[in-house]
């Protein structure tokens, strides 16, 4: 036990810390390879749209100023985009940062907050950190179990995270089932609807949470500039809901929490149509050539709606792991003989593949 131990809060001592996706830079250090690549991570492949980094460029003569806090253009343009109102939108320094003020804001010590077990690890950090009570759902077959969540839905559940497409493991909640969980939610419980990978599903039974906004008040709809928009390094998210939510997260947002060139390169990145088209055709052109090619090795996976693919190998994923990270190719272990891989270049998705059959 460490001598601050009883001094930190406690909720925040029950957090087990995030292990991000190994750097490509710790690679070159513990390996001395020099030609690495990372499919670790879900960032994009493409790179960031180009429109987005001159946009950054020539915000970078400014930054003695603070930025708009209110990211009043970025606002203006996303609002546009998506059809709603400007005050139904609240920007963070990623949408994880979001994804913790929304427990901030709503979650007190003894509330249940609500999610999938094989999701987004941070929706445990985000309860623990608020004094939570963190009551996670079974997954089934690698995808949440609605009627799971149903039957656990009680009085004292403030605040339910929901992945769509779900990370780690590609799979949506159907409309069906959304539909079914939000008339069984109560109207108070807060259900944030995270959608990260929202741009990549191509199920067309996968439900679009803006369209829901009206309909059901207590939603929060998530989605960020990392995926899609290959903004992962200069970290822009947002939430939207009902103006009367936004408000209650604004009181727990910090004042500049999205810095003056990430709001710059979020609203250029949102007008470069044809940045996200290439994005979406590499990542399924991808995603066939390693159906393809896992097939071929005798590899398990399951379909995904997202830019990674969730897999089972025939050896504990950790020994795979390291044996990839050799060959300089970084994927993401997961838990027995479980992994994810984002979904790479051609040529990345090439030599994941070679390093694959030389290390099974
Ligand atoms: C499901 C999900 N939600 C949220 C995030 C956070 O993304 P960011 O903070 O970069 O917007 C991630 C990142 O990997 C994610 O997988």
């Amino acid at each position: 036990m460490g001598k601050f131990d009883n001094a930190a809060n406690r909720g925040v001592m029950k957090i087990k810390p995030y292990i991000p996706g190994k750097p490509i830079e710790e690679v070159r250090r513990e390996y001395g390879i020099k030609d690495i690549i990372k499919l670790a991570s879900n960032e994009n492949p493409m790179g960031p749209s180009k429109l987005a980094v001159r946009a950054m460029a020539k915000k970078l003569g400014e930054v003695s100023l603070y930025p708009e806090s209110s990211a009043y253009n970025l606002r203006n343009a996303l609002a546009m985009q998506l059809n709603i109102r400007k005050d139904m939108l609240v920007f963070g320094n990623g949408s994880n940062e979001l994804l913790n003020m929304l427990a901030q804001a709503f979650v007190t010590p003894g509330d249940e907050v609500v999610f999938s077990t094989l999701s987004f690890t941070v929706y445990q950090s985000a309860a623990d950190m608020t004094g939570g009570t963190a009551i996670m759902i079974p997954h089934k077959d690698f995808a949440h179990d609605i009627d799971g969540f149903i039957k656990r839905l009680s009085d004292r559940t403030k605040l339910v995270y929901l992945c769509n497409p779900n990370n780690p493991t590609g799979t949506i909640i159907s409309k069906q089932d959304f539909e079914k969980f939000m008339e069984a939610v109560k109207p108070e419980t807060i259900v944030a609807l995270d959608e990260a990978y929202f741009e990549f599903v191509d199920d067309r039974n996968c439900p679009d949470g803006m369209q829901y906004l009206s309909k059901y008040p207590n939603l929060v709809v998530l989605r960020t500039f990392s995926k899609v928009y290959g903004l992962a390094g200069v970290r822009v998210g947002y939430a939207a809901a009902d103006p009367e939510i936004i408000s209650i997260i604004e009181r727990v947002r910090a004042s500049f929490n999205v810095n003056m060139p990430a709001q710059a390169a979020a609203e250029a990145a949102l007008r470069d149509k044809a940045h996200v088209e290439k994005t979406l055709k590499n990542n399924n052109d991808g995603k066939k050539y390693l159906y393809a090619e896992l097939e071929k090795l005798g590899i398990e996976y399951v379909p995904t709606n997202a830019n990674f693919i969730f897999v089972k190998f025939p050896a504990n994923c950790n020994v795979v792991f390291e044996a990839l990270l050799k060959k300089g190719v970084i994927i993401r272990p997961q838990y027995d003989n479980y992994g994810r891989i984002t979904i790479g270049t051609a040529s990345q998705n090439k030599r994941l593949i070679a390093a694959l059959k030389q290390v099974l």
